[in-house]
C-alpha cells in the first residue's frame, strides 16, 4: 500500500476510535454514571485547559479520549447527572467535548449525540473511494517558511502570474506589513500558477519570488476556469506546508481587510465550533447559464438551478482541522469549477462544518 493509503486507512481507523469513545461517554452518562471525572496528568491545567490539548482519562476505565493526541492536561472535573445546571468547573472539561457549551446536563448529552450522528455521517462520506486525483507540485521556496515558527494565521492568496502589482499592493498594506513583522503571528503565501507560454512572464516571476519569498507556484496552467484548482492545492499546501498553523485565512489578491479585526472574529468563532468556515454566505444565487457570461456553469457540471449556501471566495477562514475535511471531501465529490460554490457550499456540508459570519468578518472589493 502506498504510504497516503496507509495514512488514511489509520485516519479512518482513528476516526472510528474517537466515535466509539464518544459513544462510551454518552452510554455511561446514560447508564449507571453519576460522575464524569476527567483526570489529567500535569501540572499547569489552567494554559492547557485553554489551548485545548488534553488527554482525558474518563472514570472507570472508559478508556481514554485524546482531543489532542501527545498532550497532557490536569483536571478533575464531576458532573451530577441530578443536577440541573452544569458547574462551571465542569464546564471547562465540557469545552473540549462541545462547541458551545451545553449549560445543561441534559442539553450536553443531546450535544454529544448530535455530534455522534454527524460524526458516523461524516465517516461514512470519508470511507468513500477518492474519486479526485489531485496531483500538486511546488515550486518556488518559501522563506521564513512555516516551519520556523508556527502562525496562528496562514494568510494564503490566490493570484495571477500577472498581478505583480497587486502583490506588490497587498505587500504594503496593512495585512503585508502586519504578516512581515518578526513577532507576526500570520504568514502571507500567495499562489500562482504556471503562465499560460509566457516565458518572460515566468522570469519576473521566479525574480519576484526571489526577492520576496512569499510565492507558491503550482504546476497548472494559470486561467480562469482552473480556479478549482488553485483552491485545493492552497488547502493541500497548507496542511502539507503549515500544518500547525491553527488558522487559515484566505483573501483575494484586491480585497482590503482589517487584518486585525478579521483575527478577532475567528477568534470568537472558535470558542463556538471546533470545524466552521467563516465568511460571507449567500442563499439563493443562480446558476448562471448565459454562455457568453464569466461564470457561465452548464446543467451536464451542475444541474440545479440554485447554489446551495456557500461562502464568497474573497475572504474566508477556517481552522486547519477543518482545512483536512475540507480537501479530504474534494478529493470526493464530483468538482464544479466555481471553487467557492464547490467547496464551501458543496464539500463543507458533506463533513459538517457549518458556514458562520461575523460583522467584523468583512472585505471591500474596490473594483465592483
Ligand atoms: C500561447 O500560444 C498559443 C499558440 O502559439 C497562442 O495562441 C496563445 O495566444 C499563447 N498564449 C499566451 C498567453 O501567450
Ligand atoms: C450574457 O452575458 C453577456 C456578457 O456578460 C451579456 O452581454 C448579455 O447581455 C447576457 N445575455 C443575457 C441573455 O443575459
Amino acid at each position: 500500500m502506498a504510504p497516503s493509503k496507509v495514512r488514511r486507512l489509520l485516519t479512518t481507523v482513528m476516526c472510528v476510535m474517537c466515535v466509539s469513545l464518544l459513544v462510551n461517554v454518552v452510554l455511561w452518562f446514560k447508564g449507571q454514571g453519576r460522575t464524569m471525572a476527567v483526570s489529567v496528568m500535569d501540572e499547569d491545567d489552567e494554559t492547557r485547559l485553554r489551548s485545548k490539548e488534553v488527554v482525558l482519562k474518563l472514570a472507570d476505565d472508559v478508556g481514554l479520549f485524546s482531543i489532542r493526541p501527545g498532550k497532557e492536561a490536569l483536571l478533575t472535573c464531576s458532573l451530577d447527572q441530578d443536577t440541573k445546571d452544569i458547574p462551571s468547573k465542569a464546564l471547562s472539561c465540557f469545552s473540549m467535548l462541545a462547541y458551545p457549551v451545553p449549560r445543561t446536563t441534559q442539553l450536553l448529552i443531546a450535544h454529544l449525540e448530535s455530534q455522534i450522528a454527524t460524526k458516523n455521517y461524516v465517516i461514512s462520506f470519508l470511507s468513500q473511494p477518492i474519486r479526485n486525483r489531485f496531483s500538486f507540485t511546488y515550486t518556488n521556496v518559501i522563506q521564513n517558511g512555516c516551519w520556523e515558527r508556527n502562525p496562528e494565521v496562514l494568510l494564503v492568496i490566490p493570484s495571477a502570474p500577472e498581478n505583480f502589482e497587486r502583490r506588490e499592493l497587498v505587500r504594503k498594506s496593512e495585512r503585508g506589513v502586519y504578516a512581515s513583522r518578526p513577532d507576526s503571528n500570520v504568514n502571507l503565501v500567495f499562489f500562482v500558477g504556471r503562465p499560460e507560454n509566457n516565458t518572460l512572464l515566468q522570469q519576473r516571476l521566479t525574480i519576484e519570488s526571489y526577492v520576496h519569498g512569499d510565492i507558491v507556484q503550482v504546476n497548472f496552467v494559470d486561467v480562469y476556469r482552473n480556479i478549482l484548482l488553485k483552491a485545493v492545492s492552497m488547502l493541500h499546501w497548507s496542511l502539507t506546508h503549515c500544518p500547525k498553523a491553527r488558522y487559515v485565512l484566505r483573501t483575494d489578491d484586491d480585497v482590503l481587510v482589517d487584518i486585525q479585526k478579521v483575527v478577532q472574529a475567528i477568534r470568537r468563532k472558535r470558542e463556538l465550533h471546533e470545524n466552521f468556515i467563516l465568511g460571507k454566505t449567500d442563499v439563493k444565487f443562480n446558476v448562471v447559464r448565459n454562455k457568453s457570461s464569466k461564470y457561465y456553469v452548464s446543467p451536464k457540471e451542475f444541474d440545479q438551478e440554485v447554489y446551495p449556501p456557500f461562502a464568497f471566495g474573497g475572504l474566508l477562514a477556517y481552522p486547519m482541522s477543518t482545512v483536512s475535511l475540507l480537501y479530504q471531501a474534494a478529493l470526493r465529490l464530483k468538482t464544479l469549477w466555481l471553487d467557492d460554490v464547490f467547496i464551501t457550499g458543496i464539500c463543507a456540508p458533506r463533513v459538517g462544518v457549518p458556514l458562520v459570519d461575523d460583522p467584523d468578518f468583512e472585505f471591500e472589493h474596490p473594483e465592483e
